[in-house]
């Protein structure tokens, strides 16, 4: 069923506002009628709406914190990964230096540093963690900004609150931090897309025989990936340096090869350059350090590029490789069961290719997966624990599943869990792709789960079947009756896949059927949206 179309409204949300079309418009409608028509309006500020969205879109029952809190989410809206890292710290000004810490992170509890945002603010705050350089969705924005306000704990330590103890990273376990992974045996990769399509997406096996690890279904898996060969030759070609230089117990080979990140070249790499350089070279350089961007080109500039960049330069490789990031390890989500995989684990790999300046770029773990480690080799692996994002308890509850592309991932994962243990409970999933022909992911098995009648209803969204966008949202809208039926007879909910754009428009989507077929007013809808969040009816794996 399609939502009742609205009248043409007068525009609040103002184009450099972080919304999608579809958003601003559905803001548009909500603030005129909270507002009322008539009324004469001006333009919100970015950051007016920003502080008036997540308030309204889910954090409305989230308790405000105490002044130095530095232990619960407060649903803050500097949370909001789609919001600009200025308009964070700009709304997060007034807080104590743990919340301001926290603004800095890109996309809250996305779990690569292996804390959540909360516990890593608290890390540094305490300066029991001094690894600036942890936010991996953030780059170097967030570490620069980090940098400056632990410049401030540092200038000015009695002027922030007294610190609270840090949560420890959990690492006495094998495999269960990014701290102490354990080898894994690659087994296969098998590709997801038919022949023609624009994407390469990988259904990856890895073997954990060897291991201790188990898992449970909507966890997310580790890898520590290795750089591009190529890539690393390359880059000891530009700095003309010998491969078998040592560098602790490694060659440099191997470091460029396990230890650095190779992409964006970070600030400290210019800061080396700009000492061994002189004249313009050495301006540039040290603009580029401090965050400038002398020739419009900073944001191509990967390890390489800036090594081209200032041709001929020849740092000494000992202080190249201090002056580099270390290389993370990513997390996939987990896309199956033990309980139908046992000694197994799967993942669902998109493999991110692109060019700049005619240079082809390569995604350093999604195509280390895709492409170059080989059966029967060994990576390092561990396992992140979700948080909040799991199956209901009771096996008879109703679950509703929307995972476009990769979002998919944990929700293979659901299914086959559910029907290894029998669940009684309705499943519904819906999916989307650019084209049915080529990007209908595990097509035959859901297939089977809907013959069988796991897969109680599964509803599909081609982006680029047609001239129009169709998105999982819109089949949301669609079907919004009788998604409200599965809601209001306990339904959960999950949304896996892009945080930036996705997530809120799936969110938006759902207020609208809460709205529409629940009887509630906006903002009513909001609010009941947020009540299922904070009951844990409403969990999100967004990347
Ligand atoms: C909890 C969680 C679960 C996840 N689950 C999955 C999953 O199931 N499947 C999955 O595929 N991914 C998943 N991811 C994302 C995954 O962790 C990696 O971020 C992703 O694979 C890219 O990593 P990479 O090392 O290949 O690329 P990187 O080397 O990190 O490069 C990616 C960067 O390249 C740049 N870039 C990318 N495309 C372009 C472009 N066209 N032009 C210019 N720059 C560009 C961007 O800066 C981007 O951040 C998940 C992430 C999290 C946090
Ligand atoms: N930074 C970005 O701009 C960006 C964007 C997308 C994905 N990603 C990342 O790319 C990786 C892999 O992505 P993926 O392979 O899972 O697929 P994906 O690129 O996210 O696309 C999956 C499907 O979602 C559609 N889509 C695009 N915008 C949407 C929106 N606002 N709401 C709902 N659906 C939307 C896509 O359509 P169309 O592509 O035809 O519009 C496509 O049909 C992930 O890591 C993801 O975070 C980044």
């Amino acid at each position: 069923m399609s939502m009742t179309p609205r009248p043409p409204v007068p525009s609040f949300i103002p184009e450099s506002a972080p919304f999608t079309p579809e958003q601003r418009t559905w803001l548009n409608g909500l603030f005129a009628g909270l507002f009322g028509l008539e009324e004469s309006v001006t333009a919100l500020s970015t950051a007016e709406v920003a502080r008036l969205l997540p308030g309204l879109l889910g954090a409305a029952t989230a308790p405000a914190p105490a002044e130095g809190d530095t232990e619960i989410d407060d649903g803050a809206p500097w949370h909001d990964p789609a919001m600009p890292l200025p308009d964070r710290m700009k709304l997060a000004e007034d807080r104590p230096l743990p919340r301001r810490l926290m603004a800095a992170m890109a996309q809250q509890d996305c779990g690569q540093c292996g804390y959540n945002c909360n516990d890593y603010s608290a890390a540094l705050f305490t300066q029991s963690e001094t690894r600036l350089n942890l936010c991996v969705p953030g780059g170097k924005e967030t570490a620069r900004m980090l940098k400056q306000l632990y410049q401030e704990l540092e200038s000015a330590p009695a002027a922030v609150a007294p610190p609270t103890p840090a949560t420890p990273v959990p690492g006495a376990l094998l495999g269960r931090s990014r701290d102490n992974p354990v080898n894994a045996t690659f087994l296969s990769r098998r590709l997801l897309n038919k022949p023609g399509s624009q994407k390469e997406t990988w259904h990856i096996d890895i073997d954990l025989a060897d291991t201790d690890l188990d898992y449970a279904v909507g966890d997310s898996f580790g890898i520590f990936p290795a750089n591009d060969p190529d890539l690393v030759e390359a880059v000891l070609a530009a700095i003309d340096a010998p491969p078998d230089f040592p560098i602790g117990n490694r060659t440099l080979r191997e470091e460029l090869t396990y230890g650095a990140s190779l992409s964006p070249a970070p600030d400290m790499l210019f800061e080396l350059i700009s000492y061994i350089t002189g004249g313009e070279r050495k301006q540039k350089a040290k603009l580029l350090g401090a965050g400038g961007d002398p020739d419009g080109d900073a944001a191509a500039l990967d390890v390489l590029a800036a090594l081209n960049k200032f041709h001929r330069v020849r740092p000494d490789p000992e202080a190249f490789i201090e002056a580099l990031d270390p290389l993370q390890p990513r997390l996939y989500s987990i896309s199956s069961s033990l309980k139908s995989s046992p000694g197994r684990v799967s993942l669902t790999v998109d493999a991110v290719r692109y060019d700049v300046d005619k240079r082809a770029r390569h995604g350093v773990c999604s195509t280390f997966l895709g492409g170059r480690v080989a059966p029967g080799d060994k990576i390092k692996v561990y396992v992140q624990k979700a948080q909040h994002f799991a199956l209901p308890a009771d096996p008879a509850t109703p679950i509703i599943m929307v995972g476009p592309g990769t979002g998919v991932a944990p929700f293979r994962a659901f299914l086959h869990e559910r029907q290894a243990i029998a669940a009684p409970g309705p499943n519904w999933l819906f999916f989307g792709h650019q084209r049915s022909a080529y990007d209908f992911f595990y097509e035959e098995e859901f297939d089977a789960m809907r013959a069988s009648g796991l897969l109680t209803r599964l509803s599909l969204a081609w982006s680029r079947d047609s001239n129009e966008k169709i998105y999982v949202q819109h089949r949301i809208r669609e079907a919004g009756r009788e998604l409200w039926s599965w809601i209001d007879d306990g339904a959960h909910i999950y949304v896996c896949g892009d945080a930036l754009r996705m997530a809120k428009d799936v969110e938006v989507a759902f207020v609208d059927v809460i709205a529409a077929h629940g009887g509630h007013s906006p903002t009513d809808a909001m609010k009941v949206l947020g009540e299922l969040k904070a009951g844990d009816r409403y969990q999100t794996d967004v990347y």
